[in-house]
């Protein structure tokens, strides 16, 4: 018999195959069966007609759950009316598995209930999608950088400093002493873009966020460039570049799944390069020009990135933030001391950050200056320091979290449903 998925029946049309699956949803009228079928890459309509199978399998498909697995045996139809295009006329259903009373039956159910089914909650349709799209973007990602000349540099997970603020780390017994769960790659990226030039890491980072918003995890993915000779500039092309390119590729290949997530995808067609650019003191104005108050120093908070976000069509670059609201590792603008060299990038409609990064500071004694002000711990980062010690050279990176660049594209509220099993502040089953 031959096995094939759903997404491959247009090769077998007339011929009896075999799906392996579950069972989605049913209804039966008369001497007929309807069982809908899904086995991880589609959803095909199985008809069963009385005469066809033994008394003892028609009676039993009357009654089959929802989510019983099984393998149908059926030939293949194409079917212009059918969910997919094709139909299976069975001829055989083999239960593996009776399915108990299915939880997330047809009801709808209320968020905390599903966060806390997530484990069966992935089996349904949007939540399939959501996931599609995201596997979609890291393969673009991946794909990007590797055509791009890059070498992929693996970073460590358990660290001995902090990256970001010392606030957000989480602490791990190391043996006899403490490490912490890496906040961002980059520092090691740095040293690898100084033995192989062009360098990324993409992997999952952590932050102990105590925020409890729809775009902070305390577990989300961050794909990291770091590039050797690279200024602010180079950056902010680049970063423009992988997020145009990376639009382009989910419009082209997850239409099918877009479309069950009921994206709108007009704003999405719009993007094209180059993005528009904003000082930090540009975007304060216009925040102020729209009647809000805002502090000249402060970080844009959400109300702020969507003020900002709806003058534009397209993605915007923020950059030279005041340098005091950054990290110890940021360049300084020697046009003006007080901002840094660093760049934001806001999705369009609304979704606000989804890149930080920037020129980092390669003089030795200014980073040994900021590692003091920043009352980090000097022996930490003895090994970055020697990175200013023994060739160093103007460098440039950011980071794209993967959750929030994949919520924009699916057009999803929450980041929480673009991750396979979300880690939140009061969040960790299952
Ligand atoms: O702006 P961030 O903190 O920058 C860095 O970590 C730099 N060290 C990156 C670099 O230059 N190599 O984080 C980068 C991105 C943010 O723009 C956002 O998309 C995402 O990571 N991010 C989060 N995503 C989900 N939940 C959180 N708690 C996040 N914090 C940051
Ligand atoms: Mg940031």
């Amino acid at each position: 018999m031959q096995v094939t998925t759903v997404n491959k029946l247009a090769q077998y049309v007339g011929e009896v195959v075999s799906i392996r699956g579950w069972l989605y949803n049913r209804r039966s009228k008369g001497k007929l069966h309807f069982l809908l079928i899904r086995d991880g890459t589609g959803i095909v309509q199985g008809v069963m007609f009385q005469d066809d199978v033994s008394q003892n399998l028609f009676t039993q498909c009357a009654h089959l759950p929802q989510e019983s697995s099984l393998i149908a045996t059926g030939k293949v139809h194409q079917d212009p009316r059918a969910p997919g295009g094709y139909e299976l006329a069975l001829k055989d259903v083999e239960i593996l598995q009776l399915a108990g009373e299915y939880p997330l039956g047809k009801k709808s159910h209320g968020s905390d209930f599903l966060l806390k089914n997530r484990h069966l909650w992935l089996r349904s349709k949007k939540q399939h999608a959501h996931l599609k799209i995201r596997s979609e973007v890291v393969r673009a990602i991946r794909h990007f950088f590797d055509s791009h000349d890059f070498v992929l540099i693996d970073t460590p997970i358990l660290t001995s400093s902090a990256c970001e603020e010392t606030s957000g780390l989480f602490e791990v017994n190391y043996f006899d002493r403490r490490a912490y769960l890496s906040q961002s790659g980059q520092l090691y990226a740095e040293a690898a873009a100084m033995a192989f030039g062009r360098v990324y890491c993409f992997g999952p980072t952590f932050r102990a966020e105590k925020s409890k918003t729809r775009k902070h995890l305390t577990e989300f993915w961050m794909v990291e460039p770091e590039i050797a000779y690279a200024n602010l500039d180079d950056i902010m092309e680049l970063a423009e570049e992988l997020v145009a390119n990376l639009v382009e590729e989910v419009l082209e290949k997850r239409k099918e799944e877009l479309k069950i997530l009921e994206r709108d995808t007009k704003m999405l067609e719009k993007i094209t390069l180059p993005f528009p650019r904003l000082s930090y003191a540009q975007a304060v104005e216009i925040i102020r020009d729209s009647k809000v108050s805002f502090e000249w120093g402060e970080d844009f908070g959400a109300p702020h990135e969507a003020i900002i976000s709806s003058h534009f069509e397209r993605p915007v670059l923020i950059h030279r933030f005041p340098a005091e609201s950054k990290a110890f590792y940021m360049k300084k603008d020697p046009q003006d001391p007080h901002l840094a060299l660093c760049v934001d990038m806001l999705a369009s409609e609304g979704y606000g950050e989804i890149i930080g990064g920037g020129q980092r500071e390669d003089d030795l004694e200014t980073l040994e200056k900021s590692i003091s002000e920043y009352k980090l711990t000097r022996e930490d980062f003895e090994w970055y320091l020697d990175l200013r010690r023994y060739g160093s050279v103007p460098h440039a990176g950011f980071g794209l979290g993967l959750e929030r660049t994949v919520a924009w594209l699916c057009g999803t509220h929450h980041v929480r449903e673009v991750i396979p099993f979300p880690r939140t502040l009061y969040r960790i089953y299952p």
